[in-house]
């Protein structure tokens, strides 16, 4: 993939596009299909057999609902880069990550597996979970596709955000298109023993046995300090997020481009909700993309989950609606603003006489992939009349 792909820059300060833009493409990917071969953004692609992209998943490409001001997406990664931004600093007072948030979704094979150490026969590559271009070309399955050449190219703390793609079932959870954000960090023996008092008794490497807590190559006081900072910064932005009293949990997980890994769950309605997937980075990841002398993390997160529970959005694909119903509870300035998602009152009258006050609500229905009947809405409608008399002890007029 060619650098002049990689649109660089912090997001703190955004253009200023206005809400009718909202659902303008913005990214020049142009897509078209032919019998045997696929374009996407100007790029020719010969179909084969592993070829199972179709058309209608190639005009998600392009919208970077990530980036639309005023969209729930680009509020909760807003508040995941401010909150990575403020805590990591450099010595000039200055964020220490960079943020790449329009890097081409078409990747290679090797990006999405090879770089990250998947085994060849692991089930994730399997073409019925994925989108494959073609044999050696897909759109990346997560945002960890992009990790080693970031690291070829000398960063060491970056965070990279863009729409992920993975042939599933579509209901209320699971659509075939939605947003990661991955986070990056390597540290040099000087960062991770900088404050210590016998620094010198210390190293990032050894020769070991691998076991649960390390890898092989690993001393076990870097892979402490790493495990401390990466499950403070990771707890911290929970709570950030979610309120200092979230309850959260640390469970142990298996990534291939990990280890030790751990997912974090937090504790919302009584359910433990996993949040995100993260872990100290194999060396041999590192010493792939020629960096020799650190040791990192990384962490990876799926932002419609986050602002689903945020904002108690219960449809995975209203992220993807241009109802200004839906979209109109988003527009504020402040990514910190609270919301939670809700149909609106549009009258309220009190009888003169009788003192009884009608509330008026508008409900819009509509099905996300095709028209609905009549007959149809009249059933969901009925039974939110019946809820709303039996919760709130009202009298359906
Ligand atoms: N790529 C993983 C996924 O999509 C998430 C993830 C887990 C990313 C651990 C990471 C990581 O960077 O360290 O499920």
């Amino acid at each position: 993939m060619g650098l002049q792909r990689f649109t660089s820059g912090t997001v703190r300060y955004q253009s200023h596009w206005n809400a009718i833009q909202l659902f303008r493409r913005i990214s020049t990917s142009t897509v078209t299909c032919s019998d045997n071969k696929i374009n996407i953004g100007g790029k020719e692609y010969e179909k084969d057999h592993m070829t199972n992209i179709t058309p209608r998943i190639l005009s998600h490409i392009g919208w970077n609902l990530h980036s639309r001001k005023y969209h729930p997406l680009c509020h909760i990664r807003q508040r995941i880069v401010n909150y990575m931004y403020d805590r990591f600093l450099n010595p000039r007072g200055n964020p220490l990550f960079s943020v790449f948030d329009s890097i081409n979704p078409v990747v290679t094979v090797d990006q999405n597996f090879d770089s990250l150490l998947i085994p060849k026969d692991h089930i994730s590559r399997k073409k019925s979970d994925n989108y494959y271009v073609n044999q050696n070309t897909l759109l990346r399955a997560h945002t960890s596709a992009h990790q080693t050449e970031f690291m070829k190219m000398g960063l060491d703390n970056f965070i990279v955000v863009g729409d992920v793609y993975r042939r599933d079932e579509i209901d209320s959870s699971h659509y075939p298109v939605f947003h990661q954000l991955e986070g990056v960090r390597l540290c040099t023996e000087k960062e991770v023993y900088g404050n210590h008092q016998d620094m010198k008794k210390y190293k990032l490497f050894e020769n070991v046995e691998r076991t649960a807590e390390r890898q092989g190559v690993h001393h076990i006081e870097a892979v402490m300090y790493l495990e401390k900072d990466l499950k403070n910064c990771l707890a911290g932005l929970a709570t950030h997020l979610f309120g200092k009293d979230v309850e959260y949990r640390w469970v142990d997980a298996y990534f291939p481009f990990t280890h030790p890994s751990w997912e974090l769950e937090v504790k919302i309605e009584d359910a433990w909700i996993e949040l995100l997937g993260c872990g100290i980075i194999e060396q041999e990841i590192l010493a792939n993309a020629a960096v020799n002398d650190k040791i990192g993390w990384a962490f990876g997160l799926g932002l419609e989950r986050w602002a689903m529970k945020l904002y108690s959005i219960p449809d995975i694909r209203l992220f993807w609606s241009r109802d200004s119903g839906f979209l109109s509870q988003f527009q504020f300035e402040d990514p910190t603003t609270s919301v939670t998602y809700k149909v609106s009152l549009i009258d309220s009258f009190t009888h003169p006489k009788t003192k009884r006050t009608s509330h008026c609500y508008r409900i819009v229905y509509r099905h996300m992939e095709r028209p609905l009947s009549q007959k149809e809405v009249n059933v969901i409608h009925k039974k939110i009349e019946e809820l709303a008399a039996e919760r709130f002890k009202v009298t359906i007029r």
